[in-house]
């Protein structure tokens, strides 16, 4: 087998590539004087299975784009199972059409890289439990929950005193696993509200009994500009809680959003490094969790059942 990288989170493959203890895989980029890029496998990959490491946060289409000339030049190249493994699956909230004349992204994304003749992708904590079945190929869908689950316990936040919260309704389902791994720990929702033209965010209330809690696990899929787990832990801040954790798989972090979760009431983050976050994006209350040997784990079972 061989593990290549694209260049959207090398550390990540990196740390893969350390716990299987094997090296990565050498590819050749070279940009053009317009940008396109020139990807060559230079190393043989005849009649191998072989893992690619590539998310797509930003800039998607570029990080995209890389993924898919390496999934071409692969197959070309005579490897006989190639397996995507996408950690943030970008364009993953655009699975269906909201608005009449809307594209769906997701799906397009979907088709090209099953197009191309990738025989297997890997992801975790897709935004919603349904996308793995738009697929074709097969579709490992692992998650971070275990992780957060132990972070909660290490930390004693699973007591009577302490609640799981969604930050909307359409994270109940993960709510409800996470508090399946804290032996069905309390959890509760925010009612969000998005106005589809503007895109403000409102908050109009929380469904679940609060009564003597004081630590809010707020847990998410992704953060990207923040918004939605600061509105939710005002919420919360505002039903009597006093204090507030959050916890998301993917750290999207746009521009503007460390200096707004760093201020925010938000006495702490936990992350993943599903998405590589750049030192001037870190801060002080920020905990990187590493999912490598998840992933690593997932890529062993997938070579034993191959
Ligand atoms: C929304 O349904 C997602 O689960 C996230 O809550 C959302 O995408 C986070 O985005 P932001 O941080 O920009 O509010």
């Amino acid at each position: 087998m061989k593990l290549f990288s694209g260049n959207a989170n090398r550390q990540l493959a990196q740390k893969i590539a350390d716990t299987l203890n094997i090296s990565l895989s050498k590819t050749e980029v070279s940009i053009f004087p317009d940008g396109e890029k020139r990807i060559q496998i230079t190393q043989n990959v005849v009649d191998e299975h072989v893992f690619i490491l590539q998310t797509a946060n930003t800039p998607v289409d570029m990080n995209y784009m890389e993924l898919f000339f390496l999934i071409d030049a692969l197959k070309r190249s005579g490897a006989e199972f190639v397996t995507a493994i996408v950690p943030y699956f970008g364009y993953q909230r655009q699975d269906h059409i909201f608005r009449d004349g809307e594209a769906v992204s997701l799906e397009v994304i979907i088709k090209i890289i099953q197009t191309l003749g990738a025989d297997r992708v890997v992801s975790l904590d897709m935004h919603s439990v349904r996308i793995p079945d738009m697929f074709t190929i097969p579709v490992s869908h692992l998650s971070a929950l275990p992780k957060f689950a132990a972070s909660i316990i290490h930390n004693g936040w699973n007591g009577i005193e302490n609640i799981l919260v969604s930050p909307d309704m359409g994270g109940i389902a993960r709510i409800k696993k996470l508090s399946e791994y804290l032996d069905g720990m309390d959890y509760a929702y925010v009612e969000k509200n998005r106005d589809l033209n503007s895109g403000l965010l409102t908050a109009s209330g929380v469904y679940g009994n609060l009564k003597r809690k004081k630590r809010a696990i707020i847990v998410d899929d992704m953060i990207s500009s923040g918004k939605t787990i600061v509105l939710a832990a005002q919420e919360l801040l505002h039903q009597g809680i006093e204090t507030v954790s959050a916890f998301a798989t993917h750290a999207i972090f746009t521009e503007e959003s460390s200096i707004f979760l760093k201020t925010s009431p938000i006495e702490n983050f936990f992350v993943t490094d599903t998405v590589l976050i750049p030192p001037e994006k870190q801060f002080a209350q920020l905990t990187i969790l590493s999912i490598a040997e998840e992933l690593a784990k997932e890529v062993q079972t997938i070579l034993h059942d191959y």
